[in-house]
């Protein structure tokens, strides 16, 4: 564990998350870390806050001046009618994970999707790349944007078909089959956003649905290897551990309030440490 020592003064900023339960996070870990390595007077916390709370809990951010919140499960919807504004991009992506302060008060935003992009672009650029993204939940969303965004051709996957369509409708991208369908879709690019793999040792596609060549990451990231990035590798697919996409959407959420380019290395170390 990185020791974090903080001079605490009437100065120190102070940011933090708040999720339901706070159970383990690294957002602290990560974020007071890059604090420390970039000399930063702030501080960070993790604020359990359960749904019925939410409403008091963004005005106390509000009230006590809190630089920046993130905002994870289950907020990441519902708090977006507690903010000031929320900027286009998240009203597209229909969830806000971080509430920064500025001159228009609360803005909501999401880095999810920046975070997601980063996370693949390590292993190549994404224009013109055949996606693949299993899942049409909160986090499939973020990474469909993203991907759209940086022109990949995207389909989406998903156990409820209807759900699938849905989210490819809004997002630009099309819709197919179930995960379990994989092999009808060649791709270069597969994201498993489906909680599949979460604490378990089950992976959401068949093994020989897996190319050869092709990049794969799982945002699963608990544990770093799920199944189906060890299947990935075993069918000589590059991949992509889903910590990546975590750590680069936390470094955004840096930038946004300090200004300050994010220390990376520093934040992924600091995860790596914190598991
Ligand atoms: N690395 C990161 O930075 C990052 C960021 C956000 C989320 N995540 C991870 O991404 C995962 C999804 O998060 P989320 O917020 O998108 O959750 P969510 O909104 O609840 O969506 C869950 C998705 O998983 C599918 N699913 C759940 N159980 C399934 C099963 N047994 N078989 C097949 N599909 C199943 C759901 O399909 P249906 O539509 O059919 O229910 C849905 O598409 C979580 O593991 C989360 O930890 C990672």
């Amino acid at each position: 564990m990185i020791a974090v020592s903080v001079r605490i003064t009437s100065r120190t900023a102070l940011c933090g998350v708040l999720l339901h339960p706070a159970g383990h996070t690294r957002s602290p870990a990560m974020h007071n870390a890059a604090f420390a390595a970039l000399g930063l007077d702030a501080l960070y916390l993790a604020f359990d806050v359960p749904p019925e709370s939410l409403a008091a809990a963004v005005g106390g951010v509000r009230a006590l001046g809190l630089r920046q919140v993130a905002v994870s499960l289950p907020h990441k919807q519902a708090v977006m009618e507690h903010l000031d504004a929320v900027d286009e991009v998240a009203q597209r992506i229909g969830a806000v994970n971080t509430a920064t302060r500025g001159e228009r008060g609360l803005v909501g935003s999401n880095t999810d999707w920046i975070g997601a992009v980063r996370a693949l672009e390590r292993a190549g650029p994404l224009a013109g790349q055949r996606a693949v993204v299993l899942g049409a939940g909160g986090a499939a969303r973020a990474v469909v944007y993203g991907l759209v965004e940086r022109g990949a051709r995207v389909t989406v996957l998903n156990r409820s078909e209807s759900r699938a369509r849905e989210l490819a409708r809004a997002l630009g991208a099309e819709a197919g089959g179930t995960p379990a369908e994989l092999a009808a879709y060649p791709h270069d690019l597969l994201v498993n956003t489906t909680s599949v793999g979460l604490r378990e040792d089950l992976s959401p596609v068949p093994a020989e649905a897996l190319r050869s060549g092709s990049v794969v990451m799982d945002a699963v990231y608990d544990p770093p290897r799920t199944r189906l990035l060890r299947d990935a590798a075993a069918r000589g697919a590059r991949t992509v551990e889903g910590k990546w996409m975590l750590v680069y959407q936390a470094a955004e959420q840096l930038s946004l309030w300090s200004g300050c380019e994010a220390p990376v290395d520093v934040m992924e170390k600091a995860f790596d440490e914190g598991g």
